[in-house]
């Protein structure tokens, strides 16, 4: 079983402008900004209310992030589920048939073991899987 939804994932051309877009639309001020360099981005995160939001910019141009805003515009990018156990739901998702881009849970940003599920396993959504270290 899968918990809150525990980010939304928005890609951006730049993280500046839509910070300062992101902080008058929330009402608050991103609490993190955080490179993860695996993946080819800088995050900065917002909290609103039980919730939060995920601001994603490619720092190189192979990122996945880069490819998508290449394909389709800036925009929603990912939706992001918490979970308790990660390995157990990873497991139980495959049996069911879902096709995951990282069997083996990756060290993502603001301190999370992250899985992703392939957009069209989940009929045109990345799907986000993360576990609080
Ligand atoms: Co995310």
């Amino acid at each position: 079983m899968l918990g809150k939804i525990e980010h939304i994932g928005i890609a951006v051309k730049d993280l500046k402008a839509a910070n300062a877009v992101y902080e008058t639309l929330l009402g608050v001020t991103p609490y993190k900004e955080e490179k993860v360099a695996s993946e080819g981005v800088i995050t900065s995160f917002f909290k609103t209310g039980d919730s939060k939001v995920e601001l994603l910019m490619a720092t190189d141009p192979n990122s996945p992030i880069a490819q998508f805003i290449e394909k389709r515009g800036e925009g929603l990018h990912h939706l992001a589920f918490s979970v308790t156990d990660i390995d157990k739901e990873v497991q139980r998702l495959v049996a069911a048939g879902f096709q995951v881009l990282n069997e083996q849970p990756k060290l993502g940003a603001d301190s999370k073991r992250i899985v992703f599920l392939h957009p069209k396993s989940a009929h045109g959504v990345l799907v986000e899987l993360c576990e609080d270290i």
